[in-house]
């Protein structure tokens, strides 16, 4: 039987730590943490996401302001956008929220926020550090689950790590992370001739698709640690009836639900450890970006 990872509990004792770390800025240098966050566009995930960065900078005690853009804006004008920000030094941390509209140049946005500033870790800068296992903002999913591991004890020297998902945003960072952790790694995708043969070795499964239902019980091991971060919004007319029953409460009151990658109910009783989708890594990414931009003022306090 699996045990749950319960991404709240360890997210609100990050979020804990990072109260006190606020504190104890403001106390010694006068300096309260600041995350700016532009949003371009009106993706309603998106939004839900933003939103819940400003609520976890509420929770810390940190300043945060979102800079809404319409989904006409250019690039020019959201690098201008950036470039105030990156001025301005009550802003400790600045993201450009993904996906973002397809006229705008998504590499020479990400390029033109200051590395130490982005605490995405997007930046060519910190990807760089990161292959070179030097110190830098690392994005905070990725961040997250090592992090989830690490406090559930998970041994990762030497285990089998099986990634799926290639994404700059999940699954290269997170995988990077694994092997710095001494896993042996294998990175699955989409063109992967046989997922189930790689995904049946895993002691350690990390499941980053954006498919509903991509991992069934055969595809893994006795005993593996499972880490859904699939987030996938189910409307009530294509659940199926197991779905329907589990989550009734949600289809009743919202006519939808959200469930990750891994067919939960299925693999739950032969994992060792498995996170739940909601609840598992998505607490997670916001606990890691208050961390991130908790390192960045921190940082930047001390020039
Ligand atoms: N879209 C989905 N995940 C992320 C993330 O971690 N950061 C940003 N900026 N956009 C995203």
């Amino acid at each position: 039987m699996g045990k749950l990872i319960n991404g709240n509990k360890i997210a609100a004792e990050i979020k804990n730590e990072i109260k006190k770390e606020v504190d104890e800025l403001v106390r010694l240098k006068g300096v309260k943490p600041g995350l700016a966050v532009i949003l371009v566009g009106e993706n309603p995930a998106s939004k839900v996401y933003v939103s819940n960065k400003q609520k976890g900078c509420d929770e810390v005690g940190f300043a945060s302001e979102t800079i809404r853009m319409p989904d006409t804006a250019t690039t020019a004008e959201v690098l201008e956008q950036i470039d105030l920000l990156n001025k301005r030094p009550d802003i400790h941390g600045l993201l450009v929220q993904l996906p973002l509209p397809q006229q705008i140049d998504k590499n020479m946005v990400l390029e033109a926020i200051l590395p130490e500033k982005d605490v995405d870790g997007f930046h060519p800068i910190n990807m760089g550090r990161l292959v070179a296992q030097e110190d830098c903002l690392v994005p905070a999913t990725a961040s997250g689950i090592i992090e989830m591991l690490k406090r559930e004890k998970v041994v990762m020297k030497g285990a089998n790590a099986v990634m799926v998902g290639h994404s700059e945003i999940v699954g290269k960072p997170t995988a990077l992370l694994l092997l710095n952790e001494w896993a042996t790694v294998t990175i699955c995708h989409i063109e992967t001739k046989d997922l189930k043969m790689h995904t049946r070795n895993a002691d350690i499964l990390i499941v980053a698709a954006g498919v509903p239902y991509l991992i069934k019980e055969d595809m893994v091991k006795d005993g593996a640690v499972v880490i859904d971060v699939g987030i996938n919004r189910i409307v009530k007319e294509k659940a199926n009836p197991e779905l329907l029953e589990w989550r009734k409460e949600d289809f009743e009151a919202k006519g939808a639900t959200l469930i990750g990658d891994v067919d939960f109910l299925k693999v739950e009783p032969k994992s060792s450890l498995i996170t739940p989708v909601p609840g598992g890594v998505g607490v997670m990414t916001v606990a890691m970006l208050l961390y991130n931009t908790m390192k960045a003022a921190r940082n930047q306090a001390r020039k």
